[in-house]
Formats: C-alpha cells, structure tokens, sequence
C-alpha cells in the first residue's frame, strides 16, 4: 500500500487501540471525529473533513504546501498532530476566502502568483502569516520568511510581488479574517434557520 494511502487508511479507521475522540475547531465551526492517534492535522483536514484546499507535497515538513493557521501562527499542518490541536483555532484556505476573496488571494491573481497552482494555498496562508508577523520589511525579508514554502513552478518573483502589493494595500490579515469567520458564522446561523 503506498504510504499516502495507508494515511488514509489511518485516518479513514482508526484502530480502536489508538483512537480518540476530539473536537477540532476548523474556521469557526466546531468538528467532533474520531481520529487515530498517528493521524496529522493534514489528514485530518483533508480526509475526515474533507478540507481539500490544504496541500500535501511531501509530508515531511519540507515544501510549505500543508501550511494553515493555528492560533493565528503558520503551522506545517503534515508536522503536528490531529489530537495536539483541541482547543485551538485552525484556518484554512476555505476559511480565508469566506465573503469574498481575502486581499493577499487577490493580491496573488493580480499579480500571478502561481501557475500550477498546488503550492498555492499555503504560500497564501503562508504569506497571510507573515503579514501579521510584521516581518516584510525588505524582499529579502519577505523571501528569508517564506523560504519554507517551495514553488516548483518558480513563481517566486511574482509571489513576493504579490505579497508587497497586498501589504502596500494595507491589508489587515486580521481584519480579513474576522470578515471571513463572520461570514462562515452568517452562513452556518442562515443554513440552519
Ligand atoms: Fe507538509 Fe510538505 S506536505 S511541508
Ligand atoms: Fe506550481 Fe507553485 S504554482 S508549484
């Protein structure tokens, strides 16, 4: 069985001797799921929540592609466990885009981005994290602090075009973001009316 198929597996059953019962709080909606002990916060989000969004390239911690938000940190989501996460906020790609495009999403079509578009979601989520972290003084800056992020399309020039544009714009990843969970908290309050 491939390796990314027994992650599934996994994921999908847990063996009884290794499962935990967790809530996970997922762009402002609460999820309660039985997980394996071994299962990473990325099969979780991709398989059990079906979170597609976040990427897995190598699963190691090495390309970036798995990156979301805990707690409003970046995070390789491939790196940290499903059951290390209870109790804490976890945003996704899905979740920044609620209500209209976030500025650094937009920023990245301004400015293309990408190409092949898989390492996408986590230079944004990426990109968002450093905008809050304040650490975009330079290019250099930008691309010392998003070096974890790998683009095998080579869209790195227009990646940290996008990124300053996004800054120059006066994004507030926070305010975005609070957009965006309010717009997820409208949806879930009008679906269940
Ligand atoms: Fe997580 Fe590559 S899939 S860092
Ligand atoms: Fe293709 Fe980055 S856009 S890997």
């Amino acid at each position: 069985m491939l390796e990314v198929d027994q992650d599934r597996a996994r994921a999908d059953h847990p063996h009884p001797q290794h499962a935990f019962v967790i809530t996970l709080r997922v762009n402002d909606e609460d999820h309660r799921l039985a997980v394996d002990a071994r299962t990473t916060l990325l099969d979780a989000l991709r398989d059990r929540l079906h979170l597609t969004g976040t990427k897995k390239g190598c699963g190691l911690g090495q390309c970036g592609a798995c990156t979301v938000l805990v707690d409003g940190r970046r995070v390789v989501s491939c790196l940290t466990l499903a059951v290390m996460n209870q109790g804490r906020s976890i945003t996704t790609i899905e979740g920044l885009g609620q209500g209209g495009l976030h500025p650094v999403q937009q920023a990245f079509i301004d400015h293309d981005g990408f190409q092949c578009g898989y390492c996408t979601p986590g230079q944004i989520m990426s990109a968002v994290g450093l905008i809050q972290e304040g650490r975009t003084r330079s290019d250099d800056e930008i691309r010392e602090n998003m070096s974890g992020n790998l683009c095998r399309c080579g869209a790195y020039t227009n990646i940290v075009d996008a990124i300053k544009d996004a800054i120059a714009q006066g994004t507030d990843p926070r305010e975005a973001m609070t957009q965006a969970v309010e717009a997820i908290r409208q949806d879930a309050e009008q679906g269940g009316a």
